[in-house]
């Protein structure tokens, strides 16, 4: 491969690139970081400015709408350095991160604070959700989406430290600490606001009184299974869908899990709610029967559920009815995942498998041209940023992964650059591997490994 001459110019010639119009075998040619033409062939003189592209695939950069860099907050499991390195390295050239850090990001000055940090260190481009909490008002709406945000999300049933300025895994009140978790009292209250500022609201959707009357210690998988049962997912969806329709807001299903959460998702679209779905590899890869050989590592909120409801969760990917795969990369470290069950916290990393994982299940379905379209074409929609990033056209950022093909790549903790190596696709195999990364036209990864500096830049929602 070429390297690239200093200057604007760029070519990526000889692939076959994903565009609008299907698969085209067409030179992508770059200038100042934005696609200008594709034009097909003219003659096969590589040169300075020229990738050669040849063999490979050139898909647009992935946009990974659900991540929790952990920066700043909790340093030891991530920062946006490594958070973007292995997004890089993943073909991810867009990350929008959740605003469970800490301070959490429930207001205007602490965005631009976050965004900052981030723009010090991000490899690839980035977005930023903003928070509700039950207390937030409109003018901390309004104040989040001045600053940028991509949108607002709901934990429902999470806590929040007034103390720590933190989101807790618990929906205890009881301490003077602790705020009330939102509820859908606030998102009837909110839903208003949000509307008109025209941006997305984002629930985590599991019912906290479902999860109340099912506690119970979490001493096997089957416990967690018990404990999170799929009702607890549809009725939050179908409740804050019915919310969300009463004031036309945009509602988005973070981190969907269940047959049960489909079906409820898949009514209140036949009524018309503007509803947008997401899944995860993990939901679309493992099932329970996984938990003896992966272990701690799949304990995710909500949880991987039964084969059946990867089944359904992989068909309405195909139907298109889920026209976003997102990863809720959320990074914890060994020692923490390594304790028991119970106390070991939710969450895994995944950012840099999302791109391979999801070529690779296209494939299984019959057409991996289909994967750009889960986690570039949907999610730009998500983000409202699908007037310049998503895909290969001119106008558009020249953000681009070469896939090549003819090579595959096992899911192995060496390759990973999060801090945290452990992964719930490790050993998995993919037909496919990443060879080299663009955002706006610029080389930030080849071959796994980042390349040159941290050049990313905030995206807002237009
Ligand atoms: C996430 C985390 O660790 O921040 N954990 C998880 O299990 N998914 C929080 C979340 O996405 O709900
Ligand atoms: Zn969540
Ligand atoms: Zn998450």
């Amino acid at each position: 491969m070429i390297e690239r001459a200093a200057g604007p110019a760029l070519v990526i010639a000889g692939g076959t690139v994903h565009t609008p119009d299907g698969p085209r075998r067409v030179d992508v040619h770059i200038s100042d970081g934005v696609i200008t033409s594709l034009e097909e062939r003219r003659s096969a003189s590589p040169g300075p400015g020229v990738v050669d592209a040849r063999g490979m695939y050139v898909l647009p950069g992935a946009i990974d709408v659900h991540v929790h860099s952990r920066d700043p907050g909790f340093p030891e499991k991530e920062d946006f350095g490594t958070l973007t390195a292995a997004a890089a390295a993943g073909g991810v050239t867009t990350v929008v991160d959740m605003p469970n850090t800490v301070p959490a990001v429930d207001a205007g000055g602490v965005l631009e604070a976050k965004a900052a940090l981030a723009h010090s260190k991000a490899r690839v481009d980035f977005g930023l959700w903003g928070l509700i909490r039950s207390s937030s008002t409109a003018e901390q709406l309004e104040s989040l989406a001045r600053a940028g945000a991509i949108g607002f999300k709901a934990y429902l049933g999470y806590a929040f430290s007034l103390g720590r300025k933190q989101i807790l895994y618990t929906a205890e009140t009881d301490d003077p600490d602790l705020e009330a978790p939102p509820d859908y009292g606030t998102l009837l209250r909110l839903a208003p606001v949000v509307s008109a500022l025209g941006l997305p609201l984002v629930i985590h959707a599991e019912d906290p009184g479902i999860l109340a009357a099912f506690r119970r210690p979490l001493d096997s998988y089957s416990a967690i299974l018990a404990a999170r049962p799929p009702e607890a997912e549809a009725v939050a969806i179908s409740a804050a869908a019915a919310i969300a329709d009463s004031v036309g807001t945009r509602l988005h299903i973070a981190h969907l899990s269940s047959a049960l959460g489909l079906m409820a998702a898949e009514a209140a679209l036949k009524d018309g709610s503007r509803l947008s779905l997401e899944t995860c590899p993990q939901y679309l890869w493992l099932s329970d029967q996984d938990f003896p050989r992966v272990g701690n590592v799949m304990k995710v909120y909500p949880p991987v559920r039964t084969a059946l409801d990867r089944a359904a969760l992989i068909d309405a990917v195909d139907r298109g009815v889920i026209r976003i795969v997102a990863t809720d990369h959320a990074p914890h470290t060994n020692e923490e995942k390594a304790r028991p069950l119970e106390l070991a916290p939710a969450g895994s990393p995944g950012v840099q498998t999302l791109y391979l994982s999801c070529l690779e299940l296209a494939k299984r379905l019959g057409d991996m041209w289909k994967a750009p379209r889960w986690v570039s074409e949907g999610p730009a929609a998500l983000a409202g940023v699908h007037e310049s990033k998503g895909q290969i056209t001119p106008g558009f950022d020249a953000d681009l992964v070469l896939v090549d093909p003819r090579r595959g790549t096992e899911f192995r903790p060496s390759l990973m650059r999060s801090r945290q190596r452990h992964g719930a696709l490790e050993g998995m195999r993919s037909s496919f591997s990443i060879a080299e990364v663009y955002v706006r036209g610029r080389l930030v990864a080849r071959e796994g490994r980042k390349v040159g500096k941290a050049i990313g830049r905030m995206v807002a929602p237009r």
